[in-house]
């Protein structure tokens, strides 16, 4: 039986909580001494992005959770004032402007000494949040990065004012693939595109999986899961996960799920950086028309190697 446990005087949303203390082994050797989070889409880091989507979203305040060697995210927050003079002098403004960007923002970091998992990871923001709605944005998921669309965190954040209950991001995936995500279990559309959910699998075998609609890192949560939190055993990879601590907020309030529809980026898998190194290329000032033509040209050569192939064979 579901008790509704949220007040009825919606809180607005306000904090974010962005984990970043994964190790980053995919990206091995690149991830030795530095954090993935900051490994540049041509020369964003991808942490930034996440950022910049919560600024968009309304979001006031934003805690990272790090991890070993991710000092450099902090300091790509902070003021380097050496580096800021040097671009005033030689009246690089434009530059100067860029750097400037990410340094007045209300960030906060907490480190997870041991990476037990990302519901371990969302644990420690449990102080900083406070007994407020907050959103979980996973590094790894950039959304409609070259579009001006709505960002998906202000979505679930009017979700939120409309229902005043957690909302998960999720989106239509090959269903080969369910197996790398937590899937929903949906039980009817209360509107359009936003779910019921009957139950959240973290990682289900593809023949179990109960849909080809996977969470894709974005999470509109009560705080009430940091009470769920504290008493999650370990899950799938023996790992506390954040997924099954969802779940069984399901059985005392509410959770909804919103699909996505826009242009999602893996920018935690090799060949999902590149593409969207590519697309976000393409629509870069500097360089877009350039790579393009780059972009073609290789294309020309490589379906003529293709077809010579195929007259060899
Ligand atoms: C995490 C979550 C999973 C979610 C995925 C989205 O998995 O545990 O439920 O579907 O992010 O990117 P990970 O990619 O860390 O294995």
């Amino acid at each position: 039986m579901k008790q509704n446990i949220i007040p009825t005087k919606a809180r607005k949303v306000r904090k974010a909580v962005i984990p970043a203390a994964g190790l980053g082994t995919r990206f091995l050797p690149a991830t030795k001494a530095i954090a993935k989070e900051m490994l540049p889409i041509v020369d964003k880091p991808t942490i930034q992005f996440i950022v910049e989507e919560a600024l968009k979203s309304g979001i006031e305040d934003i805690l990272i959770v790090t991890g070993k060697a991710k000092r450099p995210i902090e300091d790509h927050f902070d003021s380097n004032i050496e580096l800021e003079q040097n671009l005033l002098e030689k009246g690089k403004t434009e530059l100067l402007k860029l750097v400037e960007e990410t340094t007045d923002i209300n960030l906060h970091f907490i480190r997870q000494s041991h990476p037990k998992g990302l519901g371990h990871a969302v644990l420690q923001a449990k102080a900083f949040v406070g007994n407020e709605p907050f959103v979980v944005m996973l590094g790894d998921d950039l959304m409609n990065i070259t579009g001006n669309e709505t960002p998906l965190t202000k979505d679930l954040i009017n979700d939120y004012e409309k229902t005043h209950a957690s909302t998960i991001a999720v989106m239509k995936v090959p269903h080969d693939d369910v197996d790398k995500y937590g899937v929903i279990d949906p039980n009817g559309e209360v509107s359009k595109g936003l779910y019921n959910v009957e139950r959240f699998v973290e990682k289900p075998n593809v023949d179990e999986a109960p849909s080809d609609l996977a969470i894709i890192g974005r999470y509109l949560l009560t705080p009430e899961i940091f009470d769920v939190l504290e008493t999650q055993v370990p899950g799938a990879g023996n790992e506390i996960q954040l997924t099954d601590a969802i779940e069984r907020l399901n059985k005392t309030q509410r959770v909804f799920a919103h699909e996505f529809t826009g242009k999602r980026y893996d920018v935690g898998d090799k060949l999902g950086f590149v593409e969207t190194t590519i697309e976000y290329g393409l629509e870069h000032p500097q360089i877009g028309a350039n790579l393009k033509n780059y972009i073609i040209e290789k294309a020309k050569e490589l379906s003529q190697d293709d077809s010579k192939n195929i007259t060899k064979k």
